[in-house]
């Protein structure tokens, strides 16, 4: 069921049943982190790996600290900066934290979404929320309850309605190893942000083989339907007879129809870009066209959270 009802999603989740919620990324499928029943039917009900851990969500900095053994000093000036907001902190766990969340390692992905109906929905809550973005493992994540509720609506009680994603991608992931900041995973925090705030960080490529966290599997984000990246004219030339669509940044490339098209940003907004970009995918995987074809984006800014999603959906 879709609904804005807090109260009935508190009493859903102190059941230790699930509840999909809004957060300003993506859609997250919440559970209560400290059970190890609700944390077990995320896995099942996102036919995610066990080896994949989970965020934690909560709403307030002293929560967070609840949770954690120590916050590094980078770690608490982004967090004073950027919390609520699209920054994951991998931090030290506590031994409250169950050892399934976080896929037996000793840190924690934390965060503290910037939306309200789910801050307040946190702040009434005694336990921390884990919530993964709230699709089948390996598909493109929800930016709207509707998303939610095509793949999951059979599976799930109740999904909370909180009107589209307003950044429309995950939220970046930070972790310190001694002196160093390491970007796991581009998002919608951009390092540029990160960087002006407490100087350069290393950022992670994504690689298949061994990934230090399923975030940076290669493959990831994907339609179902082919997908390329490349110059849409040369490809549509190359791949002319079949049923194509295109994803660019802020062209219209009149040799695909319109309804086949999508337009992330007419007038080359990196955050309206960013907004649009799952819900496009979407939108063309629904058509039953053979391939879609997306070019890549500037490299900055979120233009580079952006190409790394484009890039995943395409490997
Ligand atoms: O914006 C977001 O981050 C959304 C919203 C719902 O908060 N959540 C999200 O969760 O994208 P998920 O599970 O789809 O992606 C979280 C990523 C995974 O790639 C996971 O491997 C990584 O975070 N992760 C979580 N806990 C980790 C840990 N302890 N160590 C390393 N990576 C971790
Ligand atoms: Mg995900």
């Amino acid at each position: 069921m879709i609904g804005k009802d807090i109260k009935q999603a508190i009493e859903i989740l102190n059941k230790e049943q699930l509840v999909a919620i809004p957060t300003e990324t993506v859609y997250g499928l919440g559970g209560n982190a400290l059970s190890s029943k609700a944390v077990a039917e995320i896995f099942k009900v996102k036919n995610r790996p066990s080896f994949d851990p989970l965020i934690i969500h909560t709403d307030s900095l002293e929560k967070v600290k609840k949770y954690v053994a120590f916050i590094p000093e980078q770690a608490m000036l982004l967090a004073r900066e950027f919390m609520p907001g699209s920054l994951t902190l991998l931090l030290p766990k506590n031994n409250n934290i169950p050892d399934l969340v976080t896929s037996g390692s000793p840190l924690v992905a934390v965060r503290l979404p910037q939306h309200a109906m789910t801050l307040e929905l946190l702040s009434q809550l005694d336990f921390p929320l884990a919530a993964p973005s709230a699709n089948p493992f390996g598909y493109i994540s929800p930016t709207t309850a509707q998303h939610v509720n095509n793949q999951l609506g059979k599976k799930i009680p109740y999904i909370l309605d909180g009107g589209p994603c307003e950044i429309g991608l995950e939220s970046t992931i930070i972790g310190f190893e001694g002196d160093e900041a390491i970007i796991f995973r581009r998002g919608g925090l951009a390092v540029e942000s990160i960087e002006a705030l407490i100087g350069p960080v290393k950022v992670l490529t994504h690689s298949t083989s061994n990934p230090k966290t399923p975030g940076q599997l290669k493959s990831h984000y994907a339609p179902r339907t082919d997908f390329e990246i490349g110059d849409p004219v040369m490809l549509l030339d190359q791949y002319q007879g079949k049923k194509i669509g295109v994803i660019s940044f802020s062209k219209n490339y009149e040799q695909v129809s319109l309804a086949n098209q999508i337009i992330l940003s007419k007038s080359g907004d990196f955050s309206e870009a960013a907004r649009n970009l799952f819900a496009g995918m979407r939108h063309l995987d629904s058509l039953g066209l053979d391939l879609i074809i997306a070019e890549l984006l500037p490299e900055k800014d979120l233009g580079r959270a952006i190409n790394d999603r484009l890039r995943r959906a395409a490997a």
